[in-house]
């Protein structure tokens, strides 16, 4: 296999997940470049990939000056700085892997799709649930005919209560005009692999949703809307920061509230004196759902409930109805069963329980879509994962018609939706 090189626009979280990749498999993949407007993840770039300092670059824009320098781009910024960076890119050559939402309207995320096509680049979007091991047994298990034509699809994201208060309340997805709403920020990838898994276009589309809990009404009496202001909750309460922030080493949110690689513990109390991870999550300025369901009906007829709530531990269930059989699939437990009509027999599969590091991130879809990417941009070999541009553009337009739906409360005919961007 030929070994190809990358450039990071975002060294964040995720452009790090995506470039571990590299620092693992030295010989399929090397950084050779890195964007990021903070000096200490290009510090952590440079040691990591051992790049040179006339590669490290402060802004996306300083680094789309340059001529081509890689074969393709990692476009890991924030939701709202997707659009400019991928189109220049592609303007410069580069292949991307971009990560989602493509962009936070669908007009950008149609010019994304059309760039794409005008310069002939090869885009991979980043709705990693593809390339788990877990959703590709789902699909395989489908594409045999296992359970017959699929009919109904019952799907449940179960975002968990302290990744909710972290990143959808307290944090940069809290508010939808500042990043883009929860049906975008969270659910396009179960917009995504429902889509993936049915294999038809999907064609109407109605949500309801609000925030019921994460409000101001529910804040309790006498609590200070900054937690480190002496609340007298603290003990009691779960969302209490400095236990959660501190106490728990692991906890993969540490670095953010200080917004420094290898935060103290000193330095994150400091943090959240006075930044947004030390509020009271009854007393933020979210506004994205706590709470939605999504109904979709699909090309063909099969139709489909889609559930996401923060009340829960995490984790995601899934059910689809065939005409042969049905399938029960939990990704917490990776267990998937199939019953079959005809014969009255279940059959049970489990895949081999993944460890949650940096490199298997997202139950193996992180290292999953590095791999397959390099066969697609190195080799031009798409395995079943990999879908066209205008199929994550018109998947997206699912969440966008969602969210049109719960805001306007009618339902979204998404042929007619497309038409009007
Ligand atoms: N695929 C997934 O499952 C998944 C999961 C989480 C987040 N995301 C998405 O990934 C993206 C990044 O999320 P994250 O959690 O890594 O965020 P992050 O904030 O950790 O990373 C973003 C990085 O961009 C850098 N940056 C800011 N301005 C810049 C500029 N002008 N030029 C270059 N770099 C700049 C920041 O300093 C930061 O290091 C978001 O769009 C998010 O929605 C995807």
């Amino acid at each position: 296999m030929k070994k190809l090189t990358a450039v990071v626009i975002g060294y964040g979280m995720r452009g790090q997940a995506y470039a571990q990749y590299a620092i693992d498999n030295p010989e399929k993949l090397s950084i050779v470049a890195v964007a990021d407007i903070e000096e200490d993840r290009l510090e952590l770039a440079k040691k990591n990939h051992n790049i040179s300092d006339n590669m490290l670059f402060r802004t996306w824009e300083d680094i789309v000056k340059q001529p081509k320098l890689a074969d393709f781009a990692i476009i890991a910024t924030q939701d709202d700085m997707h659009t400019e960076p991928a189109i220049k890119c592609m303007e410069l050559g580069y292949d991307l892997l971009l990560e989602k939402p493509m962009a936070q309207n669908a007009k950008e995320c149609r010019e994304i799709y059309e760039a794409s096509e005008k310069y002939g680049r090869k885009v991979i979007v980043c709705h990693v649930l593809r390339f788990t091991p877990f959703w590709r047994a789902i699909k395989a298990i489908i594409d045999r005919g296992e359970i017959g034509r699929p009919m109904s699809m019952i799907h449940m994201e179960n975002v968990g209560i302290m990744h909710q208060s972290h990143s959808f309340v307290r944090g940069n997805w809290r508010n939808s005009v500042e990043s883009s709403p929860m049906i975008l920020a969270k659910s396009c990838h179960d917009m995504d692999i429902m889509q993936w898994v049915i294999g038809k276009p999907c064609k109407k589309i109605q949500s309801f949703g609000e925030v019921t809990y994460f409000n101001k009404a529910n804040q309790p009496s006498g609590a200070p809307d900054r937690c480190t202001d002496d609340c007298p909750y603290a003990e009691e309460c779960i969302f209490e920061p400095v236990r959660y922030y501190t106490q728990w080493k692991e906890n993969p949110w540490r670095d953010t509230v200080a917004n420094k690689v290898g935060a103290t513990d000193e330095e994150i109390i400091e943090a959240l004196k006075t930044g947004p991870y030390g509020r009271c999550v009854f007393a933020c300025d979210n506004d994205v759902v706590d709470h939605q369901v999504v109904n979709m009906e699909f090309e063909g007829g099969c139709t489909a409930s889609f559930t996401m709530s923060a009340f829960n531990k995490g984790g995601r269930f899934t059910k689809i109805f065939g005409d042969k059989g049905e399938m029960d699939a939990n990704m917490e437990t990776d267990i998937i069963t199939v019953y079959n009509f005809k014969t009255e027999e279940t059959k049970e599969y489990e895949l081999e329980k993944i460890g949650e590091t940096i490199s298997s991130g997202h139950a193996g879809g992180d290292t999953g879509i590095m791999e397959d990417l390099l066969d697609y941009f190195g080799e031009n070999k798409a395995s079943d994962s990999i879908c066209s541009l205008y199929t994550s553009y018109m998947n997206h337009l699912m969440s966008f018609g969602a969210e049109e739906s719960r805001l306007a409360d009618k339902v979204v005919n998404l042929d007619d939706f497309s038409n009007k961007i």
